[in-house]
């Protein structure tokens, strides 16, 4: 398959192209590469679709959603994540669904705050669990076999290392990659997968 991985540099993204590598062909894609693509801004994705051409599947480990207390989240700390990860994975399947081959796919993220929330999450839990609802009604809608699933990562192992947490309860991103790598090539749909 041709495969695009958005965030392919990202602690989850450069597992999932490497993990995909060995059986298909990848195509790395985030803001700053060879192949640009800006998710909080519509004509770039455009853009790399129209850069592209045929597809067999859009995988997404991007999207940024601010954390912080309902109290001290600004109009525009909610707009960004809205843009952002939200509407950012919601317009890689509204541009991308004519684009994709028949059968193809499109993999999005959303995480663990969607079911579990905690203090200061209310715009990264209200972004995650959008995209799952949008990816359950999407799939009943979409044509030509084509599927849409959402994987849901919880804390990875080394976002906590590199926030200086103690990461014995994440999951290492290698592991959350596996997911992705199962829901590109099975045969679900509507799904959301839970390490
Ligand atoms: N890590 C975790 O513990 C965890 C847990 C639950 C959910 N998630 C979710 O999983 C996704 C990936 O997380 P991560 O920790 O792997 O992120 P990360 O390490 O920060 O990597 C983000 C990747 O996305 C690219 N990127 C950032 N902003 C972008 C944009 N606006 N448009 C296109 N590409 C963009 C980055 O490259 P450039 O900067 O070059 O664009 C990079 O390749 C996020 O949606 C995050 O909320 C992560």
């Amino acid at each position: 398959m041709r495969i695009v991985v958005i965030g392919a540099t990202g602690t989850i993204g450069s597992e999932i192209a490497d993990a995909l590598d060995a059986n298909h062909e990848v195509v790395r894609a985030h803001r700053h590469g060879d192949v640009k693509v800006d998710l909080d801004e519509p004509d770039s994705i455009r853009d790399m679709y129209e850069q592209l051409g045929e597809l067999d599947a859009v995988v997404c480990a991007a999207g940024i959603a601010k954390f912080g207390k309902l109290g001290d989240l600004r109009d525009a700390d909610f707009g960004l994540s809205m843009r952002s990860k939200l509407m950012g994975q919601v317009n890689l399947v509204r541009y991308g669904r004519e684009r994709l081959r028949d059968g193809g796919s499109f993999t999005l993220t959303s995480g663990v705050l969607a079911q579990h929330p905690m203090p200061g999450t209310s715009a990264v839990a209200m972004v995650n669990g959008g995209v799952e609802s949008f990816a359950r009604a999407a799939a009943l809608e979409l044509e030509r076999g084509l599927r849409i699933n959402v994987v849901s990562p919880g804390w990875v192992k080394e976002t906590m290392e590199s926030m200086g947490m103690d990461s014995s309860s994440g999951t290492a991103a290698r592991d959350v990659a596996q997911l992705y790598v199962q829901a590109i090539e099975g045969e679900q749909t509507g799904e959301v997968l839970h390490p």
